[in-house]
């Protein structure tokens, strides 16, 4: 059960989209208004876990810690970190009693669950909110009803849940071409190529830098007739340049975001100087939307919206003032200054509206911008994901979770963070695989791809100046070519699951804990996760681990993948150390649960999701199956299997 109850005149997010009834009396916390703005009070007992967040730092249960939703550009990706580029206001108290709470408010939230040791969850949003709780048997249905209310979760097209690689720094098409062969001479398959900016031409939004890809519609149809999508990035900001289009017309119908003189405002990202679009108004998301056509007439399908905090590296409203540390140069990298959101605003339903009480809000309406787009551009489903985001952009899109780094923490973060994003709505998401900022080792990106292969976004990406990342670039390839040649054998499952969850408004990737509540032991484990209905996933976090202890809650299918094969035995409830070689993966079928393994493929275009084998000692599996591009997908495209 699911009620609202606002406090002040509510901004509408859009997140929820099922008719909910308003309460009378908030349960749970104590309000209290003060300068901060107002703070909700709830007790925690001793053995309640605060689950949710979404992108946040820290652990699946996230006591202890103290997160502030204000989308943020930083890729200092520490457990201290409060800010990172999303702002996923739901969370869930389970123990003695057991209850969802979404906070919507596209402004500032914060939010200490346990902080110091306080024993309370504390919340405090700056400005006017509506509270949603809700209510359930357990934390998985409040998840689920929580679900339910926010509508279903985008669907990426088949191709999506191939590997992808990417890195910062390819420049022309010899590039492109060169990550395409050298994938193909090692053996490894692989499914699309990320462009980066500097695809562009001045790194301006809806252009191609013609010097380095004199025929990107050659590019793309040459790519896709090899299973390969080229799949570039679209940042926020549009750059400030007489003769472009976007910028052009942008200012001649009023679409950009105004500083406080009413003019169009104006902050250096990438490109120099730009505008920010006003993805508030209506006309101006048909007006980014429709621009989007520039990539589809050029054949791509797929596409990353980036800098959509949005990122300022510097603006002339806060040059010289305190904080600013860019000597005046408009292309300094400092990081937003959270002033400057002061200083633009938008017109948002017939008002204007200042940024700072709507911020978290901007980066999710561009991933609607886009997808509002595609769709009216496109016949099929196409691949979006975006950095910044709000509750709600998860029905446009996916989400990576930005600038991490080459290191065992953020491997760990990214196993702690997936199901907090799955409990708010972003199912299709994934991090950086191999980490971004930093030196990734082999050791390191080995034992991340065998985590990585369970999450649907399955990208390697790196920035500029960073050692190459691409698999094919590290000694005994056998090793990577084995693990992506697990993550195309598992699609059917993985498919399958994703569109069961995402239709049926569950989980993909879940806690132990919502598995296994009676568990007391379960409850407390922030390293292993239950993906879909059949597996139990424990990755090696560990640098020169042999391999890892692992606490069942029940008796299980242990599966190894050796590279060329799946070798089962059945194991028992409790703990074991089990051996895991670098460049194999070990995980687990549930008792009572199948798992369909396919054939495998170079591309995903090769993988024949209906032709599978049933490991596990479960008696039946609903497969879900479909073509992978339609978009009036259903569960009646679920085929049951059985043994
Ligand atoms: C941002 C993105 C990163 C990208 C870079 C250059 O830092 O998060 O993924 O490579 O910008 O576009």
């Amino acid at each position: 059960m699911i009620r609202r109850y606002t406090f002040g005149e509510v901004f509408e997010t859009g997140a929820v989209t099922e008719q909910v009834d308003e309460g009378r009396a908030l349960p749970y916390f104590t309000v209290r208004a003060d300068a901060a703005g107002t703070r909700f009070t709830c007790p925690l007992g001793e053995g309640d876990a605060v689950y949710g967040l979404g992108e946040t730092m820290r652990g699946i249960d996230k006591r202890g810690g103290r997160y502030v939703s204000f989308n943020t550009d930083n890729m200092r990706h520490e457990d201290d970190m409060p800010s990172l580029y999303g702002a996923h206001n739901f969370c869930i108290v389970a123990g003695a009693r057991t209850f969802g709470a979404f906070f919507d408010t596209p402004a500032r939230a914060v939010f200490e669950a346990d902080y110091g040791g306080s024993g309370v969850l504390s919340v405090v949003c700056e400005r006017a909110v509506a509270v949603y709780i809700v209510e359930g048997e357990c934390a998985e249905d409040v998840a689920r009803q929580f679900l339910r209310a926010i509508g279903r979760s985008y669907i990426p097209p088949l191709w999506a849940f191939g590997f992808g690689q990417s890195r910062w720094g390819y420049k022309n098409e010899r590039d492109i071409r060169r990550v395409a062969d050298r994938y193909a001479a090692a053996g490894m398959p692989l499914d699309y190529i990320c462009l980066d900016i500097d695809y562009m031409r001045g790194y301006a939004d809806f252009t191609v830098d013609a010097r380095r890809f004199p025929d990107m519609a050659g590019l793309v149809g040459e790519m896709r007739a090899r299973g390969i999508r080229l799949v570039p990035i679209v940042d926020a900001g549009i750059k400030i340049e007489a003769g472009d289009a976007a910028y052009e017309e942008g200012v001649r119908r009023g679409y950009f975001c105004k500083n406080k003189e009413g003019e169009d405002f104006r902050a250096a990202v990438w490109p120099g100087m730009t505008h920010f679009p006003d993805f508030f108004q209506a006309e101006a998301r048909a007006w980014f939307g429709g621009l989007y056509k520039f990539y589809t007439d050029l054949g791509f399908e797929g596409f990353w919206n980036d800098m959509n905090e949005p990122a300022i590296f510097y603006s002339e409203y806060t040059a010289g003032k305190r904080g600013d540390r860019s000597g005046g140069d408009p292309l300094y990298r400092g990081g937003a200054f959270l002033e400057d959101y002061r200083n633009f605003t938008h017109r948002a339903g017939g008002r204007t509206v200042n940024h700072w009480n709507v911020h978290n809000l901007y980066g999710g309406l561009m991933t609607r911008a886009s997808a509002e787009g595609l769709d009216k551009l496109l016949g099929g489903r196409y691949l979006l994901f975006s950095r910044a985001s709000y509750i709600g952009a998860h029905r446009y899109g996916g989400i990576w979770t930005g600038d991490n780094s080459s290191s065992w923490l953020m491997l760990r973060r990214n196993v702690t963070m997936m199901p907090g994003l799955n409990m708010c709505g972003f199912l299709f998401s994934g991090a950086d695989t191999g980490g971004f900022v930093g030196n990734a080792s082999r050791e390191l990106l080995l034992r991340w791809l065998a985590f990585s292969v369970f999450t649907p976004l399955l990208r390697n990406h790196s920035c500029k100046l960073t050692r190459r990342q691409e698999c094919y670039r590290f000694r005994g390839k056998r090793d990577f070519r084995s693990l992506l040649a697990l993550r195309y054998r598992l699609l059917p499952y993985i498919y399958s699951e994703f569109m069961k969850a995402a239709l049926s408004a569950d989980l993909y990737i879940r806690p132990l804990a919502f598995g296994y509540p009676a568990d007391a032991r379960a409850r407390k484990i922030e390293d292993e996760l239950l993906v879909g209905d059949s597996l139990l996933v424990a990755p090696v976090l560990e640098k020169g681990a042999r391999g890892r202890t692992v606490y069942l809650p029940a008796p299980m299918t242990q599966v190894r993948w050796t590279g060329e094969r799946f070798e089962t035995s059945p194991l028992s409830a409790g703990e074991h150390f089990v051996e895991v070689p670098l460049g194999q993966a070990v995980f687990f079928i549930r008792e009572g649960k199948l798992l369909p393994v396919g054939r495998g493929g170079m591309c995903t275009a090769e993988v024949d999701l209906a032709a599978v084998e049933l490991l596990g000692d479960g008696t039946e599996y609903a497969q879900y199956i479909d073509d992978g591009v339609t978009r009036d997908v259903s569960l009646q495209n679920v085929r049951i299997l059985r043994r």
